[in-house]
């Protein structure tokens, strides 16, 4: 079997050929789409790709544009850092690259954001380039056809992968044969995989051996610890009051309702004279990568909006929310509350 030719025809017949990024395969269009997958399912990106495409067409669009329509526009995606990747990333391609997205990876992973496996998807979708990438699809398909047990996220044992992905790349049809091995991963060798419909079942050492769900080799989990927080949430007919956050670990540039770490802390942030109640609203829980955020919402009541206010708390008009960056936890608090009343 030749393994490339079979995935190349595999993905011509069976293959993805409907997603957005691939109406036109630029390398502005392909580095978007490449980010905003890096995280996230293609189901979710889809949406975001077609509204960011269309508000920033191309690398000196949004090089002008500033951060926070950027945010704007990636709110409800996560991993925030990505966008302000994206942007700084924008300004060195549209000054040093005259706004055309280079395609040699060497150059790709000297911006910001772009790894060795994403510079080489790039490279591969959009130049065609033999180029192989090692997303956590391919890994697994790799892997489980190679029949390696050991974990894939050690470093020698990725390095392996991509030395033995770079052997199986072909020098023609790259951008095919990459998307292949995407889709490969993405619909047949999942987690649970169909193998009897696989294309490269035939020499698949995983498939000989019954191994499937031995690879890739699972780590014990680390239980992630949990943060409390609790979130002012202080709003009249008109406005609500906002803090822009700054270079925070997390939701940094993004807006929020002012986050304290404690009762007490919150409490004490409000001016005396308020006469109000603090009610502690049902309590919501983001997972981030390294930790759980218990979110705790208190509603004070409007008067607070009529107190004079440090210069970081902004009062923000309800009608021009969605022009802000909220993280989506942040935003659920605000429709159940704002939207739905
Ligand atoms: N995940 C990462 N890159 C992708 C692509 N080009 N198509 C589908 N899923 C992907």
């Amino acid at each position: 079997m030749n393994f490339a030719h079979t995935i190349i025809s595999w993905q011509k017949k069976f293959g993805r050929h409907d997603l957005p990024w691939q109406e036109e395969l630029s390398s502005y269009r392909v580095w978007i789409s490449e980010i905003m997958l890096q995280q996230t399912q293609v189901a979710t990106v889809k949406f975001y790709f077609i509204r960011f495409i269309q508000r920033f067409p191309d690398a000196s669009s949004l090089a002008k544009a500033p951060l926070d329509d950027v945010l704007s526009l990636w709110a409800g995606l996560g991993y925030y850092r990505r966008a302000q990747h994206l942007h700084t990333a924008a300004q060195i391609v549209h000054e040093q690259y005259q706004g055309e997205v280079p395609t040699d990876p060497t150059i790709l992973v000297t911006l910001p954001g772009i790894g060795q496996s994403t510079a080489h998807a790039i490279a591969s979708i959009a130049g065609n380039l033999p180029y192989a990438i090692l997303d956590a699809n391919v890994k697994r398909v790799l892997a489980r056809f190679l029949g390696i047990r050991d974990d894939v996220e050690q470093n020698s044992v990725k390095s392996d992968l991509f030395t033995q992905a770079q052997a199986l790349m072909p020098q023609d049809n790259c951008r095919i044969y990459t998307q292949g091995m995407m889709d490969l991963g993405a619909t047949v060798c999942t987690k649970n995989p169909t193998c009897t419909i696989c294309p490269i079942q035939k020499d698949c050492v995983a498939q000989k051996k019954h191994w499937q769900l031995l690879i890739p080799l699972k780590k014990k989990k680390k239980t992630k610890p949990t943060r409390l927080k609790y979130y002012l949430l202080a709003y009249n007919e008109e406005n609500i009051l906002l803090v822009k956050r700054s270079d925070q670990t997390i939701w940094s540039n993004l807006w929020c309702l002012p986050e304290f770490t404690s009762e007490i802390e919150l409490n004490d942030f409000i001016p005396s004279a308020y006469t109000g109640a603090f009610y502690n609203l049902t309590e919501l829980r983001h997972a981030f990568t390294h930790f759980h955020l218990r979110l705790i919402p208190v509603l004070v009541d409007s008067s607070v909006l009529d107190f004079t206010w440090p210069a970081n708390i902004h009062k923000i008009p309800l009608k021009s929310l969605s022009d802000y960056g909220l993280p989506a936890p942040i935003e659920k608090i605000l429709n159940s509350r704002i939207i739905a009343t």
